[in-house]
Formats: structure tokens, sequence, C-alpha cells
């Protein structure tokens, strides 16, 4: 089996590749179970989870378990690349398509067949887009850019998601009928502190894993470290903790983790911290909203959202994908608030900018 990964590997070295999968709570059995019915029916499916649940994880489990595991594994994050290049990239393009195009280039779906096809963050995908991987989902077949002649396309979609698609198409931002061919069997990865049984043992697996990588014999977590894991809300669900416990070994002593060698923070309350110490940057947002609600503007909700998304896309130095991680927002609605501000470059304006 041959392996392509993420166009943008990020983290890629820091990060266990997992083989073994660590699956201890009660809920995770039943999840694995799940998987395991599902992986050898053709059928496309859906992974719905937070950030660091290991959606990526459970794609590539359900292509080793299914009949292709032989032909490869191909993941692509629809977040990755800027619009203009993402069609070029999922279904290729012949050359002289467009300007900078001096090849012929298979794209992904094309390098994915006989194989499965993982489309990270699919809510990233443009609805344009939307609209051609439907008819590529329909027809079994995809055209180049630039090209007439259909390839037939013999391609497994295993699709993930860390934002609820059907909210986004409520808001007009992902198109029902992909939705819906999307949706025939999905799995939900529930957070890490919904399934509280599988936090020690995968501690156990990164301590081994990462005692390993960095030639330490072997190290130990105290009970009071152990503790605090449990109790530990993770907003940033299985990655959190492995980064905590790759931290936790480099600053241990005697290869005993402590409580104080954990380094958790809780999500809400460094949000909150944030806010409280605007007064020391000048004012507070309580106040600035107090002095805006006393002048009884038109459209008040408006001007304030419309001033978060001008800020934030300017902070991010006009990068959608970033504002939408700012934010906590798809890049989807970023896009959408964008143009409906006027932020937005017109299409085909200015050059295309490769992240
Ligand atoms: N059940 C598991 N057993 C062992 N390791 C796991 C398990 N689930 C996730 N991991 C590890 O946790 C990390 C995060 O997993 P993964 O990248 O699959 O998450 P993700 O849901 O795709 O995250 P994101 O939304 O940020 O893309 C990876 O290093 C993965 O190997
Ligand atoms: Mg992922």
């Amino acid at each position: 089996m041959s392996l392509l990964t993420h166009p943008n590997a990020r983290e890629l070295s820091k990060t266990v590749r997992a083989t073994v999968l660590v699956f201890k709570d009660p809920r995770s059995q039943e999840l694995l179970n799940r998987i395991e019915r599902l992986a050898p029916s053709e059928a496309n499916a859906l992974i719905i989870g937070e950030t660091g649940t290991g959606k990526e994880l459970v794609a590539r489990q359900i292509h080793n378990l299914s009949r292709r595991s032989q032909a490869n594994f191909v993941a692509v994050n629809c977040g990755a690349f800027p619009e203009t290049l993402v069609e070029s990239e999922l279904f290729g393009h012949e050359k002289g398509a467009f300007t900078g195009a001096t090849q012929n280039k298979a794209g992904w779906f094309e390098a994915a067949n006989g194989g499965t096809l993982f489309l990270d963050e699919i809510g990233d995908l443009p609805l344009g887009m939307q609209v051609k991987l439907l008819r590529v989902l329909q027809e079994r077949e995809v055209v180049r850019l630039g090209s007439r002649t259909p390839i037939p396309i013999n391609v497994r979609l295993v699709a993930a998601t860390n934002i609820n698609l059907a909210d986004a198409v409520v808001a007009g931002n992902f198109r029902e009928d992909l939705f819906y061919r999307l949706h025939v069997a999905t799995i939900r990865l529930p957070p890490l502190r919904e399934r509280p049984g599988d936090i020690l043992p995968l501690t156990e697996f990164f301590v081994a894993e990462h005692c390993r990588r960095l030639g330490y014999s072997s190290a130990q977590l105290s009970p009071e470290a152990e503790r605090k894991l449990l109790a530990h809300n993770w907003p940033g669900n299985i990655r959190e903790l492995e980064n905590a416990i790759h931290h936790a070994l480099l600053v241990c002593r005697q290869q005993l983790i402590q409580p104080g060698d954990l380094h958790l923070v809780e999500m809400s309350a460094a949000v909150r911290q944030e806010i409280q110490a605007l007064p020391a940057a000048g004012g507070d947002l309580e106040s600035a909203l107090i002095s805006l609600f006393e002048k009884n503007l038109d459209n008040l909700f408006d001007h304030i959202e419309e001033q978060v998304f001008r800020t934030a896309y300017q902070f991010c130095h006009g990068n959608q994908l970033q504002t939408g991680r700012l934010l906590g927002i798809s890049r989807n609605i970023v896009r959408a608030r964008l143009e409906k501000i006027g932020e937005l470059p017109p299409i085909g304006g200015y050059p295309a900018k490769v992240e």
C-alpha cells in the first residue's frame, strides 16, 4: 500500500502516526464495532467530530479494513488550497488549461483510483466545487480542467467535518443534495471528555510511544498527575493529550510525570482571561459595547459583526482560512461575510496566494 499524505504536512513530524488504535471506553468500543461493520461495504462515509478526535485515523482504519486496503489512501484537506486551485487539485488539469499549467496533471481523484479518498474539512469546500464533487460522485468519472474526455473513477469517498454540516446547509454554505449524498453512513466521534475511559489507556500509549522516540527507557505518571488528566475537559481532544504528554516527558524529572509537568489550558477560561485583560490594552469590550448602545445606532449588530470580521481578516493578513480558525467558524462562513461587507477582491481580480 502506498500512502499519500496531507499536502500541508502540519504537525506530521511531531505526531505519532498511530497504527494501533486505543479504544477502551465502552463508547469507543461501540464505535469501533460500527467502523468494522461499515468498512467492508463500499458506502461513502462521513466522519463527524471535534478537532483532534481522530477523524483521519478512523478514515485510515476504514480503508485498512476494506477490500481496497491494497490500493491508495489519499488524504486531502479541502481547506488547504485557495479556491482557485481546489478544482485542479481535485480533478486534475491538462497542459495549458490555465496560466502556469505547464504539464498534464492528475488530480486527487485519479490518484486515489481503486482506493479511498479522504476529504478533510469538507465544509470548507467552496459551493462551486460542491456542485462538481456531487457530479463526480454521481457520474463516477472526472474531467480534468481544460479537457473534455471523462476519466472513469472508482473511488470510495470518506469525508470529515468538525462543523455541523446541517447548520451549514441551513446557512446556505453547504449544498443540501451533497449533504444527503454524504450522509449515508455517518460516524460520530465523541469528544474525549465523553469517553473518559480512553484517557489513561491513551496516556499509556503516548508515554510509551514518545519515550521510544526520545530514547527514554520508560516513564511513569504519579497518581496526582493521572487525576489531573482525568479531571481535564480536553477541548483539543486526543491531539491535546498527545501534546501534553510529549511536553511533560521533556520537562519531568526522573522519568516521573507530576501534575506540574502537565500544561493543560482550559479554553473558556483562557478566552475569559483575554477579555478581562482588555482594559490594560486601553479599554474593555463591555464599556465599548455600552457606549455603542448609548448611541442608539441603527443595525448595531450588523456593524459589530462587520467589525469583528474586518478586524479578524486584517489580523490574519487577508487569509480566509486562518480567519475562520481564529474565530472558530468555517471558511465558508468567513467568505460569505467578507463578500457581504465588500472585503473580498473581485473574482479573478488578484492573483491566487498559495499557502
Ligand atoms: N483512538 C486513538 N488511538 C490512538 N491514537 C489516536 C486515536 N485517535 C486519535 N489518535 C491520535 O491523535 C491525533 C489526532 O488524530 P487525527 O489527526 O486523526 O484527528 P482529527 O480529528 O483528524 O483532527 P483535526 O480535526 O484537527 O484534523 C493523531 O496523532 C492520532 O494518531
Ligand atoms: Mg484531521
